[in-house]
């Protein structure tokens, strides 16, 4: 059973209901009302009003080969067109991209000057580097305004991107360049955090030393000036040689279900995948969820705190703001230093109108700089959003009262990388709030709670498996180069009126009043500060240590990240040791070089072995209840070796 306390509602303020796009709850039913009985003309109807379409599509909707959905089939489209040249008419002057630097420098880019910038770009991956429609290129960058021209650029002549999280280490990139067959990897030498220069460009040569054929070219961009090696014949200076490239560069008309980027993310089991999203649905869906969820006016700055190399970073950074015509702003910095009032600063000097960021940094944010926010002006503040992880209600009520003075809504943003855009969440001037709750399901999003077994919704206060029972236009397309493991990954588990229906991974409820609380991932995926984390794949490192025999990893509450890395491991040949801080440190430093600090384990215990049934599967529910303290509830009979449980205990009772 879940958690049915009974939360607060906080109504929609009047004010904001007034303009906003979606007023109330019976405009909302009515949206989604049409999309229920009239499915694809209302797609339909947005398609044709959101994008610009260089020539028309034919069917909304193929579903006949599901789960391999298409969307506006033969429809010719450009994205960035639909970004940015579209807007030059009416905002040609206005600021599309505001950046602010790790240490204070800013710049505004005019949507004219994205354009100019981006054409060189495109020019350059073009006419130097020989890329073309189809071309993976992959991007590892820092948040720098050249992350957001090389996306850009690439859509712009129709390669692929693939956007590797700047956090990754050597090895994790070499996986994705080689997984991806890129053709091109675009980089920076380093740029600044904490008023320090970090490196990038070292990372990207060591990946490229064994096993990526497939890249013959790098371009690096100048950040941080410090020295990098460079191989002749290899690397190539984006300083240098941007200036020399013409500034018009035609859109590439691609199809609308043209692949667009791809992003890898964690799964239960083996390496990460690569999530494949094509052009026009994505770009749909981007748009539209901007301007429902935001509700971002002609004059509003909006600021998202993601980085470009999650996924959020692509929709409601670069894409979706600049879809709509938005000012969006970028930012390279940490959100806590030179303090923990850095945002609400910049809150205050950019009259911020919009505010996205994860639940673990308002956390971070909260405990280390309750006082911040009272030393400036929020008062331009109109909706806050989070996205990530489920919020916890002490963190919810500080982010509502001290951040938002009470008066603006919380949009709980409910998604994942395979959905490209949101999927559940309250509307700004609409919905009736409750805390850390992700509300309702969007219009157009046949989002539903399932019982697995049955198929069938479940009951207020059931809790049950968060699925959607229609494809939407942004869903994901597949998995690169995996056909199998996407039908498997997604569609494999629930099944609804004998159909396989979308499943997400995660566990949800309804409430009375038919309000949609997310739980939790239901699979062995662990959710660290919002970011997905496999635990085949951190276990996987950990055996690359000589001395580890087996390994299991689950996730435990953490009171900063959301849930921290637990790790199970069970050494070569020697005694278990209950604690020991050079193994540790050893172990996690092979994790560091093989994924990245992200995947560090926050504990380690060395036990004698692990609970595994007689089939050899490991029973994680009892690490996981072990991790917590909690006490075992599950059978344990079926084990191979049950008095393992309670050694287990021991040695994890002792390190704490
Ligand atoms: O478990 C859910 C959690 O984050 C997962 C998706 O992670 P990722 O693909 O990295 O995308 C993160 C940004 C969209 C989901 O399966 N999650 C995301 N948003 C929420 C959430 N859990 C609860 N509440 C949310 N608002």
């Amino acid at each position: 059973m879940s958690d049915t306390t009974v939360k607060p509602v906080f109504q929609p303020n009047r004010e904001f209901a007034k303009t906003a796009r979606i007023k109330n709850m019976c405009e909302y039913k009515e949206l989604a009302t049409w999309a229920e009985e009239d499915y694809e003309g209302f797609w339909d109807h947005f398609a044709k009003e959101k994008i610009d379409w260089f020539e028309p599509y034919g069917k909304v909707l193929d579903d006949s080969n599901m789960p391999f959905a298409k969307w506006f089939e033969g429809g010719k489209l450009n994205v960035a067109h639909q970004c940015i040249d579209r807007h030059l008419d009416s905002r040609k002057n206005k600021a599309a991209i505001i950046f602010e630097g790790d240490r204070g420098d800013k710049k505004i880019v005019t949507y004219l000057e994205l354009y100019y910038n981006v054409n060189k770009m495109a020019n350059l991956l073009k006419n130097e580097f020989g890329i073309k429609k189809g071309d993976r290129v992959v991007i590892y960058m820092p948040m720098i305004l050249e992350a957001a021209y090389a996306m850009l650029a690439c859509t712009r002549i129709g390669a692929i991107h693939s956007i590797v999280f700047g956090g990754f280490s050597a090895e994790a990139l070499r996986d994705r360049i080689i997984d991806a067959e890129a053709k091109l990897v675009i980089t920076a030498d380093g740029a600044f955090r904490k008023d320090k220069p970090y490196m990038l460009k070292p990372v990207v040569d060591k990946a490229l030393e064994e096993g990526c054929d497939c890249v013959n070219k790098v371009l690096v961009v100048q950040r941080n000036g410090e020295d990098v090696d460079w191989k002749a014949g290899r690397d190539y200076s984006y300083n240098e040689m941007i200036e020399q490239q013409s500034a018009v560069c035609e859109s590439e008309p691609m199809d609308s279900e043209d692949p667009m980027f791809l992003l890898y993310t964690s799964g239960s089991t083996g390496k990460p995948k690569g999530v494949q999203h094509n052009t026009a649905g994505y770009i749909l869906w981007a748009q539209m969820t901007m301007e429902w969820v935001f509700d971002v006016k002609e004059n509003d700055t909006y600021w998202c705190t993601a980085d470009i190399g999650w996924i959020t970073g692509h929709t409601y950074i670069v894409y979706g703001p600049l879809a709509m015509g938005a000012t969006t702003l970028m930012f390279e910095g940490v959100p806590t230093y030179p303090d923990a009032g850095r945002p609400w600063k910049m809150v205050e000097e950019y009259k911020i109108n919009q505010f996205y960021t994860a639940p673990t940094a308002i956390r971070v944010l909260h405990k280390t700089g309750a006082e911040e926010p009272a030393k400036y002006d929020l008062s331009s503040l109109k909706v806050l959003g989070t996205v990530g992880e489920p919020i916890d209600p002490p963190a919810w009520k500080w982010y509502y009262e001290e951040i938002g003075g009470g008066k603006c809504a919380i949009v709980d943003t409910y998604w994942q990388t395979e959905t490209g855009g949101h999927m559940v969440t309250p509307l700004p001037g609409a919905t009736p709030i409750k805390p850390a709750c992700a509300t309702f399901p969007l219009p157009g999003i046949m989002g539903e709670i399932l019982d697995p077994e049955t198929g069938k919704k479940v009951g207020a206060g059931e809790s049950g498996y968060m699925c959607v029972t229609k494809p939407w236009p942004s869903m994901i397309r597949g998995v690169w180069g995996d056909p199998e493991r996407f039908v498997k990954s997604y569609f494999g588990d629930v099944k609804k009126d004998g159909q396989p229906v979308y499943f997400t991974g995660d566990g949800a409820n309804y409430d009375d009043d038919g309000y949609i609380t997310i739980t939790g991932r239901t699979d062995d995926v662990i959710n660290v500060s919002g970011h997905r984390m496999g635990t085949a794949e951190v276990e996987a490192a950990c055996k690359k240590h000589p001395n580890v025999a087996e390994v299991a990893v689950v996730g435990k509450p953490h009171e900063l990240k959301g849930e921290g890395i637990f790790a199970y491991v069970v050494l070569k040949g020697e005694e278990s040791m209950a604690e020991d801080v050079e193994m540790s440190k050893e172990i996690n430093n092979v994790i560091k070089q093989e994924i990245g600090n992200i995947a560090v384990c926050d504990d380690i215990a060395f036990v004698p072995g692990l609970p595994k049934t007689r089939s050899g599967k490991i029973m994680r529910r009892i690490l996981r209840s072990i991790a917590k303290g909690e006490a075992i509830t599950q059978d344990t009979s079926t084990l191979e070796d049950p008095s393992v449980v309670e050694k287990i205990q021991e040695v994890v009772n002792a390190c704490r």
